[in-house]
């Protein structure tokens, strides 16, 4: 390791959003050692959850321990599944300086009863308050210094990020269509994500209200935007990706809105604003978000695509580690995408 490079660790490595986060992590500037915990894998090679891994000279996965892994690390990203990580916190984050990086929900909602609506109890209540919602391209220098991070979900990341520029301008109800991939549902085979259910295929889940809802709607208070947000999921035929469309209604005296997202995203790097609606193939492997908007009078049409794993998870939960660190934003995370894919 070279004198300014960080120890980093992960903790739910073999899963989908944990194998992006090793991937993006081994080639950081700013990154030394990683280490990588699993209990499903423990002493095996990366390649045996992520076979593309298989070049990563690393050493293998460690069985999980949580506190070893936040006393030894300068950043923590914990990529378990949603209620794990509040399970734990009080255990890890005692007297130690780590940065904690939280891709799963259970920080992402700061109103108690917000979240406990569509989440159930929670079992860390009083940390809430402590963290920062990572919206990172819409925060930026806001982040800097901060030491506990609740990254945003991947339907909330591309749905705000079509909201944020229209919200001084909101009047009533916006409805999200939005379609994942595969991928957005963990490394776990289920029916739902059975390739010969899932090729060829689509169909609607969580339309009576899908959790991303809570936190979109959260961050909409916090904006405090006039009007909420209706998310309509739908599961896509493809690996990664999400293809968001929102229809807003905004106020008559809204101008061009085009010019609305390129004002909005003027100093955010990954977010490009384009004439035409994007293709959700072209942001397939990076950081990006792509974005275009039409108005009809007071309604205006938003599309946001941005890859899951990347934008959606461990290339966000990144970008946020850079801009609380005080790094450069866009280190380690320019790599272009992959098309066709
Ligand atoms: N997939 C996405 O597009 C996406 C996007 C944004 C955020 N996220 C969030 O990131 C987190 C990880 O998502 P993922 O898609 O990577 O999930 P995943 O593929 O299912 O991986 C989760 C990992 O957590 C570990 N784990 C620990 N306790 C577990 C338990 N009780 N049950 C199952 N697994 C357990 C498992 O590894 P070991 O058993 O080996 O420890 C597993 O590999 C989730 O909170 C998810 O909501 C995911």
């Amino acid at each position: 390791m070279q004198e300014g490079e960080i120890k980093v660790a992960v903790l739910g490595a073999a899963g989908y959003a944990g194998g992006e986060l090793l991937r993006l992590l081994h080639q950081h500037p700013k990154v030394g050692a990683v280490r990588a915990f699993s209990s499903s894998h423990a002493g095996q090679p990366l390649s045996a959850a992520h076979p593309s891994l298989i070049h990563v000279q690393v050493a293998e996965f460690e069985a999980t321990a949580p506190k070893a892994a936040a006393e030894w690390a300068d950043v923590l990203f914990c990529a378990l599944p949603h209620g794990e990580s509040q399970t734990i916190i009080d255990e890890l984050l005692t007297d130690n300086t780590v940065l904690f990086i939280d891709l799963a929900a259970d920080f992402r909602i700061a109103d108690t009863n917000r979240y406990e609506a569509y989440y159930g109890a929670h079992t860390a209540p009083h940390r809430l308050g402590e963290f920062t919602y990572g919206l990172a391209d819409v925060l930026g220098k806001g982040l800097a210094g901060a030491t506990r991070i609740a990254s945003p979900g991947c339907f909330a990341t591309a749905c705000l990020l079509g909201l944020y520029p229209f919200v001084p301008s909101l009047c009533g109800k916006s409805v999200c269509f939005g379609i994942t991939g595969s991928t957005g549902s963990g490394a776990k085979p289920k029916p739902s994500t059975h390739h010969p259910a899932r090729a060829h295929n689509l169909f609607a889940y969580e339309i009576d209200g899908h959790r991303h809802e809570a936190e979109i709607n959260h961050q909409l208070a916090q904006w405090q935007a006039n009007g909420q947000c209706r998310l309509l999921p739908h599961s896509g035929p493809f690996v990664r990706g999400i293809h968001a469309t929102l229809s807003l209604v905004c106020e008559e005296t809204l101008g061009d809105s085009i010019e609305q997202l390129h004002d909005a995203y003027a100093a955010s790097p990954f977010v490009r604003v384009y004439d035409t609606p994007p293709q959700l193939a072209a942001v397939v492997g990076t950081n990006f978000a792509h974005l275009h908007a039409t108005r009809h009078k007071r309604e205006v049409i938003v599309t946001c695509v941005i890859d899951n794993l990347v934008k959606g998870a461990a290339g966000q939960a990144i970008q946020s580690m850079n801009l609380a660190l005080g790094f450069d934003e866009t280190a380690g995370l320019t790599f272009p995408g992959l098309f066709p894919c």
